[in-house]
């Protein structure tokens, strides 16, 4: 979910929606606002879109002119977890008076029991959200208060949510509003993303920086556990247990035309277009003249590097795949064991973990419950954990021992492109830089590769101007049920993730198989005209691997399928066999990722504009899932 607070001397409302809007793909299943002017509480909230609200927003003046002046607000855009996305369970959630809302993102894990005791002193719910008890118990908290008489309601509403926020269990960031404290916006954090904005005469609260960053680039990054309590010209912050406290104040270095779309169709279309700049930028600062790798924010010694004797890479979807295609790499340079998990699978399995086990968590957002549930395992267990992440100061690399950070700019889209590139990139530099510091075997390969990686901005950039025929090709296969994708070695998770981006992006049935697997069972499902994506790995070198797949490639074609090859230039063995045939510049095998994921990037784009589909926001989907 996303949220946005205000308080200031302009109007609230405009800035809050602004906000949401930068904040949608976080979830989309409903948005809503509450603003506060004069006393009175007025909250608007639409199942659906942002769209929905704004239109609702238009449509009203009675309610809608207050709304338009009130200087505090709260606004929230959900992706639904206790509750349908209906009108009704979407945020803001008001106390039974209707003075107090709240809106809140992440799970109440203890909700069902408060419930009934509010139930049980007669509160009525209005919905079916795990939030709706912390409206309520605000709304007994401040009853109790306010009983005291006190001058500053302000104070008493952040007295009274520190008190709700020690009965809840789970993880939650809640802001509330009070009509009787006008002027004040009250925010919670507990294992869920929370900044402050610091503005001149106004302050901002939102789930992440893009929400405000036209209006300030002054950030404060909330710890856990804190209460904040903004006002036009204070933040306050304490511990649950009202304990002054501090966050960490830092400047946002990147502006606002970077979260915009800036003349292309999608979020997605410019996030594919900036692949060779992300590329660049994870490697930028990190390659010395001699080829040695550069790891500053690494904060774990040589020795600890060298102590290592198991590495474990924990994510999930994108990220997942990044970290398949990383080991690899990481096992072939360093020799050290890599296993590669689901990060939502890895702390019920109970792993074998200690302090030499190294433990790579990488997410985007920083922000993936899963992800961030098995990190604290893993630091639970004493290992060490570096975490591969593009959002500075979430809550990810925070707890981490080491961060590498992507320098990936702000992704929007989704559905994930430039990240898993720039991941792929930074495993490796952790792989080299592991490679380096035990004295590897392969000091060649590894100074080539270097070079090599520093060549591979350009050639991305090579393939984007290439990618018209991908189009056309996609819009020729709007109708298809079924597209299957093989890849051998790393061209294995490549598969999977092409086949990941057609399903979240068009909502067509893909799946990526092992090449060499298929004849062990998937081989059944293919008929005639099956579309299947082949990824070939480079004929140069290894070429056994190459004439493997070619061998997979004519196996399914004697079956039927439309072949859509993915191919080295010049690669002369593969194209009696392709239907189709894509060419990639020429890289090393395990460099090939970086390049071969392009074209199944803008195939899934493509098909899934051709069907007019949102490609940004697709059903179902938010962009970081705060909930396990
Ligand atoms: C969500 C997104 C995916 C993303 C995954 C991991 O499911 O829809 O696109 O790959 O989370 O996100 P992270 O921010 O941890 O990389």
């Amino acid at each position: 979910c996303g949220i946005v607070g205000f308080v200031g001397a302009r109007p609230a409302l405009g800035i809050v929606v602004d906000g949401l809007r930068r904040l949608e793909y976080r979830g989309y299943d409903s948005a809503g606002v509450a603003i506060v002017d004069g006393g009175e509480l007025l909250v608007r909230k639409r199942a659906g879109k942002l769209a929905n609200l704004e239109k609702a927003l238009a449509g009203s003046p009675d309610g809608g002119a207050a709304m338009a002046v009130g200087t505090s607000g709260i606004g929230h855009t959900r992706w639904a977890t206790h509750g349908g996305p209906t009108d009704r369970n979407a945020h803001p959630h008001r106390s039974a008076d209707g003075r107090v809302a709240v809106i809140h993102n992440g799970i109440i894990e203890n909700f069902a029991r408060l419930r009934a005791e509010l139930e049980a002193t007669g509160v009525e719910f209005a919905s079916d959200t795990d939030t709706e008890v912390a409206a309520h118990l605000l709304a007994a908290e401040l009853a109790v208060l306010r009983a005291q008489e006190s001058d500053d309601q302000g104070e008493v509403l952040a007295e009274a949510m520190r008190r709700v926020c020690r009965r809840l269990e789970g993880a939650f960031t809640l802001l509330a509003i009070d009509a009787d404290a006008p002027g004040v916006v009250v925010g919670a954090r507990r294992n869920s993303p929370l900044v402050v904005g610091r503005g001149q005469g106004e302050n901002y609260l939102a789930s992440d920086v893009s929400a405000f960053i036209e209006h300030t680039r002054e950030a404060i990054e909330l710890g856990q556990d804190q209460v904040v309590k903004i006002s036009a010209d204070e933040i306050v912050i304490t511990t649950f247990d009202g304990q002054p406290s501090q966050g960490k104040d830092y400047h946002v270095n990147w502006d606002a035309a970077a979260a915009e779309k800036g003349g292309y169709d999608w979020f997605m279309l410019k996030e594919i277009a900036e692949q060779p700049q992300a590329v660049a930028d994870t490697l930028r600062g990190r390659l010395s003249e001699a080829g040695e790798i550069i790891l500053d924010e690494v904060r774990l010694t040589d020795q600890d590097l060298r102590d290592v004797d198991k590495i474990f890479i924990v994510s999930c979807g994108t990220s997942y795949h990044a970290g398949l295609v990383a080991k690899y790499a990481i096992e072939h340079w360093t020799r050290i064991p890599c296993e590669v998990e689901l990060a939502s699978e890895f702390r019920y399995r109970d792993p074998v973990l200690d302090r030499s086990t190294l433990v790579v968590v990488i997410s985007q957002s920083g922000e993936t419950m899963d992800t961030l549930m098995a990190l604290r395992h893993a630091r639970e267990q004493k290992a060490r954990v570096l975490a591969i992440c593009n959002t500075n100061g979430s809550t990810i690399p925070r707890e981490s021992d080491a961060v590498l950070y992507t320098h990936g700019g702000p992704e929007i889209a989704v559905a994930s492109t430039k990240a898993f590139l720039t991941q792929i990139t930074a495993c490796y530099l952790v792989g080299l830089h592991l490679a380096q510091v035990r004295g590897i075997k392969f000091a060649d390969e590894v100074g080539a590769i270097v070079a090599q990686l520093q060549a591979m901005p350009d050639a991305i950039a090579k393939v984007l101007t290439t990618m018209e025929p991908v189009r056309e090709l996609a819009r020729s296969l709007v109708d298809v049920n079924t597209i299957l994708f093989i890849g051998r070695h790393v061209g294995y998770p490549v598969a999977l993730e092409g086949a990941l981006k057609l399903k979240e992006l068009a909502y067509i049935h893909a799946e990526g198989f092992a090449a060499g697997e298929l004849k062990h069972g998937p081989i059944a499902v293919i008929d005639e005209g099956t579309p299947v994506v082949c990824v070939v790995p480079s004929s140069k070198g290894r070429s056994l691997l190459h004439d493997k797949v070619v061998s997979n490639i004519q196996e399914v074609r004697a079956r039927g399928a439309r072949t859509i090859v993915i191919a080295e230039e010049g690669d002369e063995a593969v194209r009696p066999y392709a239907d189709h045939l894509v060419e990639v510049p020429a890289a090393p095998t395990l460099l090939a990722p970086l390049l071969t994921t392009v074209p199944l990037q803008v195939f899934a784009c493509e098909v899934a504009a051709a069907r007019g589909l949102d490609v940004d926001q697709p059903r179902n989907l938010a962009k970081s899932v705060t909930v396990e």
